[in-house]
């Protein structure tokens, strides 16, 4: 179904992120019949580039980062036709005026904030003072968001001074993955699991993010920030937000972002003792991460895991194992809930039986639960654990596992008006006030991560970390 005509503004038109996932992806949002032909896309940048010159570079940037269709050459002239360019000046005013010129009235106008936050609070100003907007149009913004809970805070001031929370759309990509909106649905849609979903029956739960890649070219960027800011402080915490939160009373998006802010404020403070922190070392896949950021004494983390507490009736007493990294053993973003053994086996002796419910976000999405069943053969009433399997490319077809990526599935959202995705200003603040006294903790102390193989599971101290609890993580691969 096409969504409404609408003109989007990128600023950062010619950046990164517009590159890899915004333009390819609206791309293919037009080649899917969402993105109505009269819709227009206006780059903004500070570079001095025609239109013409615009309209290559996205072509290249679509070659690159299409996907399927980056051949339809047909579209993607059609597509080009779309597009406008505007050099501009964040903090002056050259370029204001030609922006305003495009703006046409009756469309959504969508501004797509691609660009260091430290712009945020210009451009916001700029687009105000330029009459460009009015109360129905859309900002949208990027991680991160802010670097502690003051900047988070006055980043949320700057945009407040113009724009109601209502028009303000703050991506995290991970609740734009198909598979991660799919953990409602499996809570909420089903009578199956949730009855038994609180510390009554769960033992504990897994959540785990991790990567092959290196911090290659961002060194910079991520030796300000390491992995607890970088993937911590939002894409687990939402992921942790889904698993936990009670039932909203219904698919709205402020009943839903009630319900993650209330995990948020009731998780524990994280002790020292509960969270490991390492450094990837040079390996086949290349440099050690304390040569990739330049700086052999870094004390940023490229990996964390650690043990949260929830503290309400749900969840107290049912740890939360957290742990995300760089140049791992395997690409695997997965949620596993370990139940509690039986409080009596009819059987006799067993070995430990417990179901394992695992949530695959990513690669080969699926999702698979441990049944225990007997044993097959003559051997008598033993017991073993078997995998109902589903993968969501197998039952679904092609078309049913995920082939949209998570961006242009929340640009869509923007234009149609749907914040249920989006992170609300209290959320991140929330989750910045959580992460501050954990990261002041490290500054104070000195804390120095510990250095685990390039292509390990991470540091050994991990494996530790639940082992004090009679617990062990699940394989990454
Ligand atoms: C980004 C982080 O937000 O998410 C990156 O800044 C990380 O460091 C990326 O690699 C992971 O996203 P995905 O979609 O590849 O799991």
């Amino acid at each position: 179904i096409p969504v409404e005509p609408f003109d989007l503004v990128i600023f950062g038109g010619t950046g990164d992120l517009a590159r890899r996932k915004i333009l390819p992806g609206l791309f293919r949002r037009f080649c899917a019949g969402q993105m109505p032909p009269d819709a227009a896309i206006t780059g903004a940048a500070r570079s001095d580039m025609s239109e013409d010159e615009y309209r290559d570079f996205v072509r290249d940037a679509i070659h690159e980062f299409g996907g399927e269709q980056n051949h339809d050459e047909d579209k993607l002239s059609a597509f080009l036709e779309c597009l406008h360019y505007v050099p501009i000046d964040a903090r002056g005013e050259n370029g204001w005026r030609e922006l305003a010129g495009l703006m046409r009235k009756g469309m959504v106008h969508a501004f797509y904030f691609s660009v260091a936050p430290g712009l945020f609070g210009d451009l916001a100003e700029r687009l105000n003072q330029h009459g460009l907007t009015d109360e129905d149009s859309r900002i949208v913004v990027e991680k991160p968001f802010g670097r502690d809970l003051a900047s988070a805070k006055e980043l949320n001031r700057d945009l407040a001074a113009y724009f109601d929370e209502g028009q303000i759309y703050r991506i995290d990509h991970y609740l734009g993955k198909e598979t991660v909106q799919n953990l409602m649905a499996v809570r909420f849609g089903n009578m199956l699991f949730e009855p038994l979903w609180n510390s009554q029956y769960v033992d504990h739960i897994q959540i785990t993010v991790a990567e092959t890649v290196g911090v290659g070219g961002r060194g910079e960027y991520y030796d300000k920030s390491g992995a607890m800011r970088d993937m911590v402080q939002n894409h687990l915490m939402q992921l942790l937000c889904l698993i936990a939160m009670e039932p909203p009373s219904k698919f709205d998006p402020d009943a839903v972002r009630d319900e993650k802010l209330k995990v948020i404020r009731a998780l524990d403070d994280v002790e020292p003792h509960h969270i490991v922190r390492g450094q990837y070392d040079a390996g086949d896949e290349g440099p050690s991460f304390r040569e990739e950021v330049g700086d052999p004494r870094t004390r940023t983390e490229s990996y964390i895991a650690m043990k949260v507490g929830v503290s309400n009736w749900r969840w107290a007493g049912t740890p939360f194992y957290l742990r995300t990294g760089k140049r791992l053993k395997a690409r695997c973003s997965e949620i596993v809930v370990v139940f509690k053994a039986l409080n009596h086996s009819i059987f006799g002796e067993q070995e430990d039986h417990r179901n394992v419910l695992s949530i695959r976000l990513q690669p080969n999405e699926g999702m698979t639960l441990g049944v225990t069943i007997k044993e097959p053969g003559p051997g008598g009433m033993r017991l073993i654990d078997v995998p109902l399997d589903m993968s969501f490319a197998e039952a679904l077809g092609k078309d049913g596992s995920d082939q949209t990526d998570a961006y242009e599935r929340l640009i869509m959202d923007v234009i149609r008006g749907n914040q249920t995705l989006f992170m609300r200003g209290d959320e991140v603040e929330a989750a910045w006030a959580w992460t501050d006294p954990i990261i002041d903790g490290w500054d104070t102390r000195g804390d120095v991560p510990k250095i685990y193989d390039s292509g390990s599971e991470g540091p050994v101290d991990a494996v530790q970390l639940l082992a004090r609890d009679t617990r062990v993580w699940r394989k990454v691969a």
